[in-house]
C-alpha cells in the first residue's frame, strides 16, 4: 500500500488506497473473469493480469469511467500485451460484466476457516469484508461522545459511523476528544475495567489504541513494545489526546520490568487474519507456516508476560486473528502448563450487547456477530486470573 500511494495526498492518496484495497478485495473474483476471457491462463505474477486486476476493480467496484480506466491502463502495458489488455476491458463494458454479490475469499483461507469453524462462518467473512466496514471510535470521555447524535453506540465511550469518512477531517480530532478503534478491538481494555490508579503494563502496545483506552480508564499505563516507529505513533496518539502513559521501548522476549503489575495486557504479534476487512491483503499473503511462527511467538510472549502479573492479578491476552492456533489454543496451552492460573470470564454487563463469552468463559468475535450494524473485526480476547501466591 505504501508503495502504491508514495508522493500521493487528499483525493489521488485516497483513490489510490480505494484502487489497491477493492483489488485485492475482489481478486479472486476478478481472476475467474479474466480467466474466462482469455484463450490461454495469464501466470500469476505478469503484469498484464496486475493491470487488468487494477482496471476491473476501477471498472467494476469503482464504478471509475471506461475511457479513463482504459487510457491509463493501456500505458501500463508499453511493450507488452496492449491489444489483450485492451479487447478484455472492452469486453467487459460490452457485455457489462459484473461482479458477484459476495467477494470470495481466497480458497486456502476458506477451507482453513471452513475446518475451524464452520461453512457459514466463510460465509459470513465474504459478506463482511465484501465491502469496507464502518468507522468506529473511541472516546477519552462519555461527555465527549455526546456531540455525535447521528451515530450508533454500541458501548459506552462508543460511537459507530458509517464509512467513507476522512478521519483528520471529522470533528474534534485535533482536539483529541476520540481515537479510531474498531469496537472488537477495544474489547481487552475494556476487561480491565477502571483502573483507580493501579498499575498496568501495557505490552506490545504501539501505535496505542489499547494504551489511551487505558489511560482513559484510570490506569497507571506502562506502555512496551519493540518498534521505535511504531512507538512514535503511540506517542504522538497520546500527546494528541491529552493522555500519558510511561513509553518504553523493548523487546518482551529480553525486556522485563522491575516489579510485578496488578494487570497486565498483552496485545501479542499475530497474523491479523482477523483484521480482513480493513487489510484485504492479510488473506492474500498469510500462509499455514507463518500461523505456526506466529503461534510460537505467541506462546513465549504469553508465559513471559504472566510472570509480571501479581498474585492474584490480571492478565490479558489478546489478538486480532480468526485462527485458533493464535487464541484459543495458546490459552488451554497455558493453563495446561501454569498451575493455578485460571479464566476469569468477563460478564455480560462488561461486553456489548450481541457479544457473549464462550462455555469457556473466552471471547470470540466473529464475523457473523453484529452483521446487520456493520460487523466486528475477528479478535480473540481473554482474561486470565494469577493464583493468589
Ligand atoms: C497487534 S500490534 C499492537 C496494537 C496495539 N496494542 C494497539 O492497541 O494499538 C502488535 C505490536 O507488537 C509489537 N511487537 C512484536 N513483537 C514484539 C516483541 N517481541 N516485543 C515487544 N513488542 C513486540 C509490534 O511492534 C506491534 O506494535
Amino acid at each position: 500500500m505504501h508503495a502504491a500511494t508514495q508522493g500521493l495526498t487528499g483525493a489521488d492518496r485516497a483513490f489510490a488506497v480505494a484502487i489497491v484495497s477493492e483489488t485485492l478485495r475482489w481478486m479472486v473474483d476478478l481472476d475467474a473473469l479474466i480467466d474466462g476471457a482469455t484463450a490461454q491462463i495469464l501466470p500469476d505474477d505478469v503484469k498484464s493480469r496486475a493491470v487488468l486486476r487494477i482496471a476491473l476493480a476501477q471498472l467494476l467496484v469503482l464504478k471509475s469511467p471506461g475511457h479513463a480506466v482504459v487510457s491509463t491502463a493501456l500505458p501500463l502495458v508499453d511493450g507488452g500485451p496492449r491489444r489483450l489488455v485492451h479487447a478484455i476491458l472492452s469486453r467487459a463494458q460490452q457485455e457489462e460484466w459484473q461482479l458477484p454479490d459476495r467477494a470470495t475469499l481466497p480458497l486456502p483461507t476458506a477451507e482453513r476457516w471452513a475446518e475451524q469453524w464452520s461453512l457459514p462462518m466463510v460465509e459470513a467473512a465474504e459478506a463482511a469484508w465484501s465491502a469496507p466496514p464502518p468507522i468506529d471510535l473511541s472516546f477519552v470521555a462519555e461527555s465527549g461522545a455526546d456531540e455525535w447524535p447521528d451515530a450508533v453506540s454500541l458501548a459506552p465511550r462508543h460511537r459507530r459511523l458509517p464509512r467513507g469518512q476522512a478521519v483528520e477531517t471529522m470533528p474534534g480530532y485535533r482536539e483529541g476528544g476520540w481515537w479510531v478503534q474498531d469496537l472488537a478491538a477495544s474489547l481487552p481494555a475494556r476487561l480491565l475495567g477502571a483502573g483507580e490508579g493501579r498499575t498496568v503494563l501495557d505490552l506490545c502496545a504501539a501505535p496505542g489504541g489499547k494504551t489511551m483506552q487505558l489511560a482513559a480508564a484510570g490506569w497507571n499505563v506502562v506502555a512496551v513494545d519493540s518498534s521505535a516507529k511504531r512507538l512514535e505513533r503511540l506517542r504522538a496518539n497520546m500527546e494528541r489526546t491529552g493522555l500519558s502513559a510511561d513509553i518504553v521501548q523493548g523487546d518482551i522476549r529480553s525486556w522485563a520490568p522491575e516489579n510485578q503489575a496488578d494487570a497486565v495486557l498483552l496485545d501479542a504479534p499475530c497474523s491479523a487474519t482477523g483484521i480482513f476487512r480493513r487489510h484485504p491483503d492479510v488473506l492474500h499473503r498469510i500462509e499455514p507456516r507463518q500461523i505456526e511462527e506466529m503461534a510460537a511467538l505467541q506462546a513465549e510472549l504469553l508465559s513471559r508476560a504472566a510472570r509480571w502479573v501479581k498474585p492474584g492479578g490480571t492478565l490479558i491476552y489478546a489478538t486480532c486473528s480468526l485462527e485458533q492456533a493464535e487464541g484459543e489454543d495458546q490459552v488451554s496451552t497455558f493453563l495446561d502448563h501454569h498451575a493455578g492460573w485460571t479464566i476469569a470470564p468477563a460478564g455480560a454487563e462488561e461486553l456489548p450487547e450481541a457479544i457473549a463469552t464462550d462455555e469457556k468463559g473466552l471471547i470470540r468475535t466473529l464475523p457473523a456477530m453484529l452483521a446487520d450494524a456493520g460487523g466486528l473485526d475477528g479478535f480473540f480476547v481473554a482474561r486470565l486470573r494469577a493464583p493468589s501466591d
